[in-house]
């Protein structure tokens, strides 16, 4: 069983071939960050023309990269569609779901919309082959943060979530006020190497009581203390700050992760979302979640940040218990307004 999985939700046009929802044929992301990094931030009206731009080429290479052997003439080359149908911007969604209802209707072949969050939430299963549901995931993306309770393959309970800033969009701000560039996440793990995680102590948002997190206050103490330092015409330690912040950061989300997991009894936590690719928060998470008794499980850091071929695991599980979308009417595209103001 093949599918073709097709990402456009934000800043990468993604199409990816994978057989049996396990093993990836072929996997292409076209990256916008050289479009978006002059503004510190996704500009979506950018982002739509560059997927429109590249969407053809960026699934033709996918198909092709694929090697299926099925002959240059048979079509389908696959045995149904899965696309992101938000959430995400809605020119970017557009663009792959308008691609994929063509191709589905070309092709005769289903077509599977998948919410791009439980494409974060299958990526562990691309890596670890025996992983199945019951066991609770970690998204930590640019524009959200979630800890979920899957119970069976599409049954999910969302146990926790932010209740402001993301755990990504944190990344990105904090590297913002730093100067550092966009995408924050990868340059704040960098300096992060160099730093010492335990110089500052930045504030924790236990939230005691549940599994929501927040972290606009951690952003908002980065700020005062950069105000203090500059006001006493004082050197600013980049380097401790960004280790100290991503240090707040990671003991939150890992211990309200383990707790969420005590709860439902999961022995097992999956951790998937752009911010899921440092590896700083990979080993911390594996060594807290082993003495714990549990186990922490990432997908290759390829698959942490945007692409399709998370989408196309989870459509194959769809497929498996028979849902799909309907061609004849336009799919449900569902906009994130919260994710179209941190893009701007
Ligand atoms: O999942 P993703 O690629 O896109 C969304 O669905 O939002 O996540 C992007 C986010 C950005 O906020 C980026 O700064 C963060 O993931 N990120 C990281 C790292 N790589 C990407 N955060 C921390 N450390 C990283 N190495
Ligand atoms: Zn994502």
């Amino acid at each position: 069983m093949l599918i073709l999985g097709i990402e456009t939700s934000c800043d990468e046009t993604a199409a990816a071939v994978v057989r049996n929802g396990r093993e990836i044929l072929s996997s292409v992301v076209f990256s916008q960050i050289e479009i978006h990094k002059d503004f510190s931030g996704v500009v979506p009206e950018l982002a739509s023309r560059a997927h429109v731009g590249n969407i053809n080429e960026v699934i033709g290479k996918a198909v092709s990269d694929a090697g299926i052997k099925r002959g240059l003439s048979k079509i389908p080359p696959v045995d149904a569609i899965g696309v992101t149908v938000g959430p995400g911007l809605a020119g970017s969604l557009i663009t792959g779901v308008v691609t994929a209802k063509a191709l589905s209707w070309l092709w005769k072949v289903p077509l599977i919309g998948v919410n791009h969050l439980e494409g974060h939430l299958y990526s562990a299963m691309l890596d670890h082959k025996e992983l199945d549901p019951p066991f609770a995931g970690l998204i930590v993306s640019g524009g959200h943060t979630e800890i979920v309770h899957v119970k069976e393959h599409g049954s999910y309970r969302v146990m926790g979530r932010t209740r402001d800033d993301a755990a990504g969009e944190a990344f990105d701000k904090v590297a913002k006020l730093l100067k550092l560039g966009y995408p924050g996440g990868p340059v704040i793990e960098k300096m992060a190497k160099k730093g010492d995680p335990f110089k500052i102590k930045f504030p924790r948002a236990w939230l005691e009581g549940g599994y929501d997190f927040s972290f606009s206050g951690l952003k908002t103490a980065v700020l005062y203390y950069l105000q203090n330092l500059k006001k006493d015409n004082e050197k600013i330690p980049v380097n401790d700050i960004c280790a100290s912040f991503q240090e707040a950061v990671f003991d939150v989300l890992i211990n309200k992760s383990l707790k969420a997991a005590d709860k439902v009894k999961a022995d097992i936590i999956t951790v998937g979302g752009g911010v899921s690719a440092n590896s700083t928060f990979r080993s911390l998470f594996e060594k807290k979640a082993a003495e714990a008794g549990k186990e922490a499980l990432f997908s290759n850091k390829r698959l942490s940040t945007d692409n399709a071929a998370i989408i196309a695991c989870n459509a194959y599980f769809k497929y498996k218990s028979g849902i799909f979308s309907k061609q004849t009417k336009l799919t449900k595209i569902r906009v994130d307004p919260s994710q179209e103001v941190r893009c701007w």
